[in-house]
């Protein structure tokens, strides 16, 4: 499945503070997360102190995803995945997919043991991609996480199960086809 979406989407961290494509990523956060999403006070301290990871996708100028992660500071070989987007006219696809396959396989290389992210529980989406597809397993719920009726699921994968079959599945590398 990566195989066919590889050849025309690859993954970039973003190493600089710059307008574009700080504002592209912007939109996209916006239109998927609203208030939720990153903004220009949020996404540079994370581009600088933690990592942004880029999707793009074959003739298409803007990116197409935006995926923020941190070190968490409890357990610094466990990456915290903060915020995860595809952009809306591209979805459906199996970027997302692909764009969470890639990043779990960069976080593997860089020596993290463990992925967590929180996920709403009537996201059946993300649900879908990050429990079936991917193996995520439920942690613990949050109750009223982000105030009143906004509960977050805690998922965990633990990424020394299989990472042998991972890299080599994936040739080892992240894919730049662009
Ligand atoms: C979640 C998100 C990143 C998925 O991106 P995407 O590019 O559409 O994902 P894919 O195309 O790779 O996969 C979507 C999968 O969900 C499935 N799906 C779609 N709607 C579904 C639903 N209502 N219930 C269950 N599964 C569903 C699709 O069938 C597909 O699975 P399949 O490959 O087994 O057929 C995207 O929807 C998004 O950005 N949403 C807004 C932000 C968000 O919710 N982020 C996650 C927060 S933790």
């Amino acid at each position: 499945m990566s195989g066919s979406i590889g050849a025309n989407a690859w993954v970039e961290e973003l190493l600089d503070v710059k307008p574009e494509p700080l504002r592209a990523l912007m939109a996209i956060e916006a239109d998927a997360f609203g208030i939720g999403g990153m903004n220009e006070w949020f996404l540079p301290p994370f581009v600088r102190q933690g990592r942004v990871f880029v999707l793009w996708q074959k003739g298409i100028v803007d990116p197409v995803g935006v995926a923020e992660c941190m070190r968490q500071w409890q357990n610094p070989q466990t990456a915290y995945l903060f915020g995860f987007a595809v952009r809306k006219d591209r979805r459906g696809e199996g970027l997302g997919t692909f764009f969470m396959q890639e990043l779990i396989l960069w976080l593997t290389k860089a020596g993290f043991e463990r992925l967590e992210l929180t996920v709403s529980p009537s996201n059946d989406t993300a649900l879908h991609i990050y429990k079936k597809k991917l193996g995520f397993v439920k942690v613990r719920r949050y109750t009223d996480e982000y105030g009143p009726g906004e509960d977050r699921l805690l998922l965990g994968l633990d990424l020394m199960q299989g990472s042998a079959d991972r890299q080599g599945e994936n040739g080892g590398g992240r894919q730049n086809n662009g």
